[in-house]
């Protein structure tokens, strides 16, 4: 067979294997019209994946924790590691730290304390984040202990602060103010 030919049979196939993705389309041959691949979730797979926690602190579950828990819990789970002694910063970034925003520089350093606008973020990354290596293996309690931890060292809460599900979104971030909300009816 010629080059030429070859090349085009090669379309052929290309093609032709488009059109039968399009037969799939039917939905008695796949889920919802698409190729038969996957399995649906089930209310269960998409529970434990639903774990969002909103600005306000809806969805915080129930439990609660201290700074002096989470200062140990950073060096038995490994935070300081990556994080640095005190969470003063390491290979990974300082969780707690004094730096301020540089006015006019947008690469001065970001930090929980000069950016982040809302405390239960902190609640919500840690649990789903952290550690990099092991995500999601903190128990509830762990992680209110490990964000007494970070705001407490960063002078945001007393240094014997409980924090939980009704104490959490008081903590009140010293940039809150200075974001725009883009679509404050989704809120
Ligand atoms: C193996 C290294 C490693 C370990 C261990 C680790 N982290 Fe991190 N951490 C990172 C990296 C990398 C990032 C940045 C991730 C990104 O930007 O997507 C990060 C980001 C964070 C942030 C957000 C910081 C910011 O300013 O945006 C928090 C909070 C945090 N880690 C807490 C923890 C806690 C608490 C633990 C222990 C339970 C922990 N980390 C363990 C590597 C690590």
């Amino acid at each position: 067979m010629s080059i030429s030919k070859s090349l085009f049979l090669g379309c052929f196939l290309v093609l032709s294997g488009g059109a039968a993705v399009t037969a799939s389309d039917d939905p008695k041959n796949g889920l919802g019209g698409r190729p038969n691949l996957g399995i649906p979730m089930t209310e269960a797979d998409i529970k434990s994946w639903d774990i969002t926690i909103l600005p306000d602190g809806t969805n915080l579950p129930p439990g609660s924790g201290i700074a002096s828990t989470g200062e140990k819990l950073f060096i038995e789970k490994g935070c300081n590691q990556c994080h640095g002694d005190g969470a003063a910063g390491g290979s990974n970034g300082a969780l707690i730290t004094d730096q301020k925003i540089e006015i006019g520089n947008i690469f001065s350093n970001k930090t929980i304390k000069n950016f982040w606008a809302n405390s239960t973020t902190l609640y919500d990354y840690i649990r789903r984040a952290m550690p990099w290596p092991s995500p999601r293996t903190l128990s509830n309690e762990e992680v209110y202990a490990l964000v007494a931890y970070i705001l407490a060292g960063n002078k945001l809460i007393e240094p014997n602060a409980v924090m939980d599900a009704k104490t959490l979104p008081l903590v009140k971030m010293p940039n809150r103010d200075n974001f725009i909300l883009r679509f404050p009816e989704r809120i």
